[in-house]
């Protein structure tokens, strides 16, 4: 069952392609347009939502922050996002005009399905994007768009959090042609990006072996901080949260602005300190900034671990190690900057002799409360 595989977790990392090419498959039209009939929800009422708010837990959550950025940028509808657990005990404004996106692997953790009833229980639309055929989410909400990741069964969440992240980015897309806004040049260019996906994560597994062995040397690490700022925040997250779960170490991930508001003072000789680095092109700003940050840490003694795109030579003096990733449209970058922390954290945790498809304290669904 694991071809071959040492884990479950390891052959899913590898299968990432196959699901992200299975989960646009279809899905965009070779008119170039999207085609998202399955959703079901009449293009009339996608045209009257005037928010959206997301919902999800753990790694889902991740990617609902990342999707805000997207659905933000493309549509300019309003977007929340919030943990599924707060969500539910908070008294949320909803109404019919807004559209409730839940997003969950399994279509089974409790948080998250209560609080799609709730939404739902206040006239608001909701669309689940899961992973599960038939299970109790997409069962009970108004539209469902299916993510084609296969079956995960390492507790980690891996190839799942990388095809969710393509539903976020369709379903982004998609009200966004539904609605005519910035329909033009970026977004036909986007989405023949997004169709070339599949590709540069295949690139990304290509250039693991340096990670593995980055990985392996700081086995004794107490503790690994990530940084990142716009769509890298919410992965310095996601591979604060791999490490956590999988290496049982302290990690953290911070937005990368925050960290003269407090987290800076954390920083001490040699502590490992990981940096997602927007790209150079597009919003430059923000890459500006963050390699000022680099720089920053760098002074006080952190050991950087700086993942970049390819031809980004501004990072290279303050990286102690550089992890380079493929050049990629900047709201798109998550699906292959994810891939190294994920690399990472397994091979950490299998260096501490740790089961990794089987982390202590955890399950793969999450269905009480
Ligand atoms: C992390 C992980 C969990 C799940 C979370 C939500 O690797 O697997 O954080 O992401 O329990 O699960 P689903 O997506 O099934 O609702």
């Amino acid at each position: 069952e694991k071809d071959g595989y040492d884990y479950f977790m390891l052959k899913e990392i590898a299968e990432q392609p196959k699901a992200v090419a299975d989960t646009l498959l279809g899905r965009i039209g070779t008119d170039g347009r999207l085609r998202l009939d399955e959703v079901r929800i009449p293009d009339q009422v996608l045209r009257e939502v005037d928010k959206v708010v997301i919902i999800a837990c753990g790694t889902s959550f991740h990617a609902a922050m990342i999707a805000k950025y997207a659905i933000e940028h493309w549509t300019r509808v309003p977007c929340e996002v919030e943990l599924a657990s707060e969500f539910r005990y908070r008294d949320p404004i909803l109404d019919r005009q807004t559209l409730v996106i839940t997003i969950s692997q399994s279509g089974e953790t409790m948080d998250t399905l209560m609080a799609q009833r709730h939404a739902r229980e206040q006239g608001a639309k909701v669309l689940a994007i899961c992973n599960t055929n038939g299970s109790t989410m997409p069962r009970e909400a108004d539209a469902v768009l299916y993510t084609h990741a296969g079956p995960e069964v390492a507790v980690a969440s891996t190839k799942a959090f990388l095809t969710q992240l393509v539903a976020c980015y369709l379903v982004a897309l998609y009200l966004g042609q539904v609605r005519g806004t910035k329909w033009g040049d970026e977004i036909t260019e986007v989405i023949e990006q997004l169709a070339a996906m599949p590709k540069q994560v295949e690139k990304v597994l290509d250039t693991m072996e340096p990670v593995r062995d980055l990985a392996r040397s700081l086995r004794d690490a107490t503790s690994v901080l990530f940084l990142g700022r716009h769509v890298g925040f919410p992965v310095a997250l996601e591979g604060a949260l791999k490490l956590k779960e999988l290496a049982y170490m302290h990690a953290e991930g911070f937005a990368a602005g925050e960290l003269k508001h407090g987290p800076i003072a954390l920083i001490e000789d040699g502590l490992p300190v990981v940096v997602v680095v927007p790209s150079p092109r597009g919003r430059s700003v923000l890459h500006d900034k963050i390699v000022s940050n680099i720089q920053e840490i760098r002074a006080r003694g952190a050991k950087t671990i700086v993942i970049a795109e390819e031809g980004d030579e501004t990072v290279v003096p303050y990286a102690d190690h550089l992890i380079r990733i493929p050049v990629t449209p900047v709201l798109l970058q998550p699906l292959v900057a994810t891939v190294p922390l994920q690399v990472f954290a397994c091979e950490l945790a299998t260096a501490k002799g740790h089961e990794v498809d089987q982390p202590r304290n955890l399950a793969k669904s999450v269905t009480v409360e």
